[in-house]
């Protein structure tokens, strides 16, 4: 029988109580047949493990226990248990010796730059810290994050070491994702997510502190709130306000920061080898899978990163060394294929967190994420190809694209430094010591300067600053990118002749999105399709996640997406005809899966739909369908991206109205058979050629009644082959 036992005991029943421990071993015995097997302290482990089991087994078995109460007690010991392990974990971090000192600094100082390698413990830690020093009781803090896997991902963390429910205490604030409560004293989030909250709360009263973590990165957000933030401590003497960021640049925050003082965290760091081709690859893809099995085969234990440029190129390598490894024989250890990048679901994401079993090893296929934003701990080889994909932006054409473009020395090193975290590290670069030296740039150009800049100009209009040439950026935008930003919001009617914000401009400032987007939201006030068109906003944020197409069902699959497109309605339209089938069978999964529709996308879509639906609320416009309008929709959605206009060529190929480019429908269009006359377009992708991708067929006198100021007749006259140069007319 058992007597009522304390927590302790419950933690570990085999010290105290043999009747316990025998029985324990009995049940264990009866479950696994092991009745033979001599027990080892193993076993004992796994007896614990599965305690919970035993008890509900023992009540069938007739013993009378409360097993739901010892139950609910041995979890609570468990959780005690992983608190303290957690505890001893977070002791062992680089920053935690600096712990008082650091609370000290932050005392003295309103502004502090905070210096120190990455996996030191910054992100996860100083928050805590703050915290435990009773920060959080004058309001909340805030940590931003340049990414949102970054965010939620630091966020889960630092709810398990502080045991708390991740979203009460600890939560994070991502677009279109609020996991927080009136509880929330830590919120992690995207540096995007702050800039907004100053519309709601201009001198963020509601927060202690403000660290702009990862500040190295330099993203155009961070760059933003560089400014914001600065000028808001000056009136906020009490607002306490972190850049951290990893050995990069600190003096020119400090610099920024009106000298703020720095405070560097010393890192532990081994040395790292560093081997450079002798020639450069051809195909630095291979040649990172060839040398990843190299490694696996050749080096001792020890995980493996490597750097590729995004999810497509993750994928690939992922088959490729699925494949491959599948060759190898069972001489060879197991090789754990881990992918992460931004759009990779949150619970396989978790997978690369978790410690690599004995005699496995890991290879983590990873995004520029893990340069410096995620700490993955066991990396001892690092695999660099030298490449990343990153934002241009071409100020004169108003034309952004995604290039892969080669890293800077500043990424290189950050790169090679992930492997010498535990111990001695070894970085493959898979281009030349020649190339490393001449061709890259020292450092990356900050996003700021690269980029369209609509959606932060109207950010800083609604916030009541005018003077944007002026505005005190760290390192400020070209003027031609800014005057293109004033100009597409003037033409989206944003902003008035004086460049002020206008009504409208004052409810597209509501919307989270790109202003072309929202313009299109706003536009449907007028056309009385204001449901559809957030249906299809809420698409199109989604991505291009929304069908799939499995390699052994492409037939099918085409199938069914070319079902969405009867009567060439077009790609906007055939979105709408998805959300609108999904909700009529009440949002059923077995649809999607009948369709080759990934639920997830779809569900993700309803989060958006519904936040935007609270938007339009809030702007005042009125939920109103009228699906059977299709022009009406169509029109909205021209309202906002007139900008993205191109007419059919002679060859099959388009050209943009504006700034004449020539482009093509994305094969994956609905469209792409049916090569319309006048198109509008959602976004320009570059792969082999400039692609067109979600489009819309327009009529042309369309762009005039709509944007009057920004087309004249002469740009949509449809008969104009005479004039066009020689072979571009129409036929
Ligand atoms: O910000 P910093 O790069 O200085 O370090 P951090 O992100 O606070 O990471 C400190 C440690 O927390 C890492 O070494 C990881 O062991 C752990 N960590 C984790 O296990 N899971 C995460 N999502 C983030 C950090
Ligand atoms: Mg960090």
């Amino acid at each position: 029988r058992y007597r009522d036992t304390t927590a302790e005991e419950k933690m570990n029943p085999f010290a105290e109580q043999e009747a316990w421990e025998e029985h324990q071993i009995g049940k264990a015995r009866l479950k696994y047949g092991s009745k033979n097997k001599k027990q080892t302290s193993d076993d004992y482990q796994f007896v614990f493990e599965d305690q919970i089991d035993f008890i509900k087994a023992s009540v069938m078995d007739g013993d009378n226990v409360d097993y739901e109460e010892m139950e609910d007690s041995l979890e609570k010991s468990k959780a005690k248990s992983a608190l303290e392990a957690l505890l001893e974990e977070r002791k062992k971090l680089p920053i935690y010796p600096y712990r008082d000192e650091l609370l000290k600094a932050v005392d003295e100082h309103q502004v502090l730059v905070i210096v120190g390698e990455t996996g030191s413990g910054k992100t996860t830690q100083i928050p805590q810290y703050l915290h435990e020093a009773g920060y959080t009781k004058r309001g909340m803090i805030a940590c931003t994050q340049p990414r949102r896997v970054a965010a939620m991902s630091v966020a889960a963390r630092v709810s398990q070491e502080m045991g708390v429910k991740l979203g009460h205490e600890v939560g994070y604030s991502i677009r279109f994702e609020d996991c927080t409560s009136e509880k929330t004293i830590v919120k992690y989030m995207t540096d995007g997510m702050l800039l907004r909250e100053f519309l709601g709360e201009p001198d963020l009263a509601s927060y202690s502190v403000v660290m702009v973590d990862e500040a190295h990165e330099r993203t155009l957000s961070t760059d933003i709130l560089f400014g914001l933030v600065k000028d808001i401590s000056r009136f906020r003497p009490d607002l306490k306000l972190l850049i951290s960021s990893a050995t990069l640049d600190a003096e020119k925050f400090s610099d920024y920061f009106d000298s703020a003082p720095i405070f560097k965290i010393p890192g532990r760091r081994y040395p790292v080898e560093i081997n450079f081709t002798k020639a450069p690859e051809a195909d630095y893809l291979d040649a990172a899978i060839v040398t990843s099995l190299q490694i696996h085969v050749t080096q001792p234990p020890g995980d493996i990163l490597v750097f590729l440029t995004g999810q497509e190129e993750i994928e690939t390598a992922e088959e490729i060394l699925k494949h491959r490894t599948r060759g190898l024989g069972t001489k060879i250890a197991e090789l754990m294929i881990c992918p992460i990048y931004a759009n990779l679901p949150t619970e396989l994401q978790a997978k690369i967190f978790e410690p690599t079993p004995e005699g496995a090893r890991k290879v983590v296929l990873a995004t520029n994420i893990a340069e410096t934003s995620l700490t993955i701990d066991g990396i001892k080889y690092v695999i660099d190809p030298g490449f990343c994909k990153m934002k241009s932006y071409n100020p004169r054409t108003g034309m952004e694209s995604l290039l892969i473009t080669p890293i800077s020395k500043a990424s290189a090193m950050q790169r090679a430094g992930r492997s010498g975290r535990t111990g001695p590290g070894k970085c493959f670069r898979l281009y030349t010591a020649y190339n490393f030296h001449n061709d890259l740039d020292d450092n990356t150009v900050p996003e700021i300067q690269r980029t369209n800049l609509a959606n932060v100009v109207l950010m800083l209009k609604s916030l009541g600053i005018h003077d944007l040439l002026h505005f005190d950026f760290m390192d400020p935008p070209p003027a031609e990118a800014l005057l293109k930003a004033l100009e597409l919001l003037f033409a989206l009617s944003a902003l008035n002749k004086l460049g002020e914000l206008t009504k409208v401009g004052r409810r597209m400032a509501e919307f989270p999105l790109d202003p072309m987007l929202s313009k299109m939201i706003v536009a449907s006030e007028k056309y009385t399709c204001s449901e559809d068109i957030i249906s299809i906003a809420a698409m199109l944020s989604v991505g291009n996640s929304i069908f799939y197409r499995p390699k052994d069902k492409q037939v099918h699959a085409d199938n069914a997406r070319l079902n969405f497109h009867t009567g060439n309605v077009g790609d906007h339209i055939a979105l709408l005809k998805v959300y609108n089938s999904w909700k009529e069978t009440n949002y059923s999964t077995q649809w999607c899966y009948e369709n080759y529709i990934q639920v997830r996308s779809m569900k993700r879509a309803r989060d958006i739909r519904d936040q935007l639906a609270g938007l339009l609320e809030r702007v005042e416009i009125e939920l109103t369908s009228n699906s059977s309008d299709v022009d009406g929709i169509k029109k909205s959605i021209t309202s906002g991206f007139f900008p993205h206009s191109a007419r059919l060529q002679k060859n099959g190929s388009y050209r943009t109205v504006k700034h004449p480019q020539t482009v093509h429908i994305h094969p994956s269009s609905g469209l792409a058979q049916v090569l319309p006359r006048w198109v509008v377009y959602h976004e320009l992708v570059l792969t082999t050629k400039e692609y067109m991708r979600q489009i819309t067929e327009l009529k042309p006198d369309w762009l005039v009644e709509i944007a009057p100021h920004y087309y004249q007749l002469k740009d949509v006259e449809d008969s104009v082959s005479k004039k066009m140069p020689r072979g571009e007319g129409r036929a």
